[in-house]
């Protein structure tokens, strides 16, 4: 293994910067050849790959986004357009790709190791979604930006005793949701993963009110429902006008916290420490803090799973 390249996919999160940055100066540390290759599998596939040296990734460790950029390429799903990102590979002698996304890249950086092509997924994702890791690259920063959020709707929400309803990011996974509530205080939160109750969160404003409190806050993933539409179900229940907030795409910005710094920097020199040893089709992870590698396959075959616990805690907590 003499050239490998890194790419960015997928939904960016914070931190990919930081592992960008890791894999290029280990590679350069083992007397490896780096490319970065811009906008992700749409940029492999139309040649947009540059050979890297250590100031290409100066002073983007404390950086949100991705300076590779990314992107969601469909030409990338079809075999045609794995060829031609082959080609491009080959045409610059690049023997190993580091693929940094979510489970969609993963499924790409698959098609690229059956296409003989060494390589390995590092997690980031601020959905923290994917099996075979505790931890993927951005959640700790989403998280917190998320429960400053809170803590400042909160504030407004007790001053005017008002229920507020906050919608999260999380199309297929409630981790954000259930951590943030959890961290933020929030009387009911509701994840894919749990059928929603509409009766248990009229009951516990109902008993709130009772005890004399007069705000509350409810926490919705995007997945699950819209917040306008969590409203519109609790009205069917009771007369209650909340107050809708939607986080959006803030919650995917703003500079890596320490955490996902270092764990980015972990994960991103393992990848490349797993290449120049000649392993391929993994995706690294994080498990009790020791740095871990799973195959693809048993990383896509598993379902996400959210801790049940965590969630049962939340609403012990909250009544
Ligand atoms: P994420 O990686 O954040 O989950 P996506 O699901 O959008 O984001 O996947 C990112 C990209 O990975 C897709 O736009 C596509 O180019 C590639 N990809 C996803 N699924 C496949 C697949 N089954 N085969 C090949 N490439 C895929
Ligand atoms: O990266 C994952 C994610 O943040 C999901 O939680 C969300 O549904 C999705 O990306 C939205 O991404 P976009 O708006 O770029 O399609």
């Amino acid at each position: 293994m003499k050239k490998i390249a890194v790419l960015t996919s997928g939904g960016d999160s914070p931190g990919m910067n930081a592992a960008v940055r890791a894999v290029v100066r280990k590679g350069l540390y083992l007397g490896l050849e780096v490319f970065g290759i811009y906008r992700g599998y749409t940029g492999l596939i139309n040649g947009e790959i540059k050979k890297f040296d250590l100031g290409s990734v100066g002073d983007i460790i404390h950086r949100g986004g991705t300076m590779l950029h990314s992107s969601r390429s469909e030409e990338f799903k079809t075999e045609v357009g794995q060829l031609k990102a082959i080609d491009q590979l080959k045409t610059h002698g690049i023997e190993g790709v580091v693929v940094i996304g979510g489970d969609g890249s993963y499924r790409g950086a698959q098609k690229l190791t059956e296409h003989g092509i060494a390589t390995i997924g590092i997690p980031g994702t601020i959905d923290n979604d994917i099996p075979g890791t505790d931890y993927t690259i951005g959640f700790d920063t989403a998280l917190n930006t998320i429960v400053d959020a809170i803590d400042k709707i909160r504030d407004t929400a007790m001053s005017h005793e008002k229920t507020s309803v906050i919608e999260v990011m999380g199309r297929d996974a409630g981790d954000l949701a259930l951590w943030s509530g959890l961290a933020g205080g929030a009387e009911s939160i509701i994840i894919p993963e749990v059928p929603i109750d509409i009766d248990g969160i009229v009951e516990r404003i109902q008993k709130g009110t009772e005890r004399g409190k007069k705000h509350s806050i409810i926490i919705v993933a995007e997945g699950v429902a819209s917040a306008e539409e969590v409203v519109e179900q609790i009205q069917t229940k009771m007369n209650l006008e909340p107050r809708v907030t939607t986080l959006g795409h803030l919650q995917r910005g703003g500079k890596p916290t320490g955490f996902d710094r270092v764990l980015a920097s972990r994960l991103g020199a393992y990848a490349v420490e797993l290449l120049s040893g000649n392993q391929a089709g993994l995706a690294v992870g994080i498990e009790q803090n020791k740095l871990v590698h799973h195959s693809f396959d048993e990383v896509l075959g598993k379902p996400h799973q959210i801790n049940r616990n965590m969630f049962e805690l939340a609403r012990q907590l909250s009544i």
